[in-house]
């Protein structure tokens, strides 16, 4: 990777993600691309272009501007908001998708983008889920994802794209927060066990979903990229997680620093369904064995380190 594009740079990922590319390939060789600009790091910090990813011709020109080797496709509607909004999330997630596997073979780029636990549906095994195995979504989110797992793997065989994916569990992360995900509750209890010392979830008690933090799911990106492709069995798209857990676990652990934290319960009856359709916790075997995937934060040590960031932050801009 030499020429980084990163489409849905300023999201929970792209904000971090683009961040470590320009430390670890140099700031200029790691283009930001999203259909807004904000004051913020991203935009100040290197190359930065404005792109609507259903216009595959600027998506084209920019690509080419720049002479990317790698494209990094991030932009897409999350699951609640995919549910809420059908029609739009099919013409934004799988357009924009097909408008950047286009360009990538066009001119020869590295493709990733990720696929989630999303794709799975009620008839997948729910524990253990393997990496081959029953996806039959029954989200429009998790429709897109398989339908765009199955396209990067079109896409390889048919015209030589290297394309690359992970299924991504919730990622809780303190830069950006999440929008309209079913497990953005994991970050948002976060933000009020700090401000009101309780928080009231609307997925409840006992649903099991994996989870990972945001620095282990950045250094999964970049090993899978970097991995030699000879041994890669599998491409679109691998299983990975650090950790799953229900509300109360979560809860519980940040009880330990905040003891007079209170959880309490109000369920969303269609992000609930939508957690239920999904795994308890899936098996990341084939990613370890491959390419050698490796989470460093659990339960515990991203909790730790959660409210340490946050409380960080939080102090910074009240001063
Ligand atoms: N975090 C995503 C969501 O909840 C899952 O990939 O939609």
């Amino acid at each position: 990777m030499e020429k980084i594009i990163v489409t849905g740079a300023l999201g929970q990922i792209g904000s971090e993600l683009v961040t470590k590319l320009r430390k670890v390939y140099g700031a200029d060789h790691v283009v930001a691309t999203d259909i807004r600009k904000t004051d913020c790091e991203v935009v100040q910090s290197g190359p930065f272009e404005l792109l609507d990813v259903t216009d595959g011709k600027a998506m084209y020109d920019i690509t080419r501007k720049y002479d990317a080797d790698t494209f990094i496709h991030l932009a897409a509607l999350l699951s609640a908001t995919a549910e809420a909004k059908p029609l739009l999330a099919w013409n934004l997630n799988m357009g924009g998708l097909v408008n950047a596997l286009e360009v990538a073979r066009e001119l020869r780029c590295k493709f990733f983008t990720p696929s989630s636990i999303g794709a799975f549906g009620p008839s997948t095994p729910k524990d253990g889920t393997p990496q081959d195995t029953i996806q039959r979504p029954t989200t429009m989110y998790g429709v897109n994802k398989v339908s765009g797992e199955l396209l990067c793997d079109y896409y390889n065989h048919k015209f030589g794209v290297d394309t690359r994916g992970l299924r991504f569990p919730g990622l809780i992360s303190y830069v950006t927060p999440p929008g309209g995900g079913t497990t953005d509750y994991a970050v948002e209890i976060f933000y009020e066990a700090l401000k009101n010392k309780s928080y009231t979830s609307y997925i409840a008690e006992g649903t099991y979903m994996d989870m990972m933090y945001m620095p282990d799911a950045l250094q999964a990106i970049i090993d899978l990229m970097e991995a030699d492709e000879c041994k890669l069995k599998h491409r679109n798209a691998f299983n990975v997680t650090a950790m799953s857990f229900a509300p109360e676990e979560i809860a519980a652990e940040i009880k330990k620093h905040i003891p007079n934290f209170a959880m309490k319960y109000e369920v969303d009856p269609v992000r609930q369904a939508i957690a239920e359709s999904w795994p308890n916790s899936i098996d990341a075997t084939a990613a370890k064995e491959e390419w050698g995937f490796k989470a460093r934060y659990n339960l515990e040590t991203m909790t730790k380190d959660m409210l340490d960031q946050l409380t960080m932050k939080i102090v910074k801009s009240a001063g």
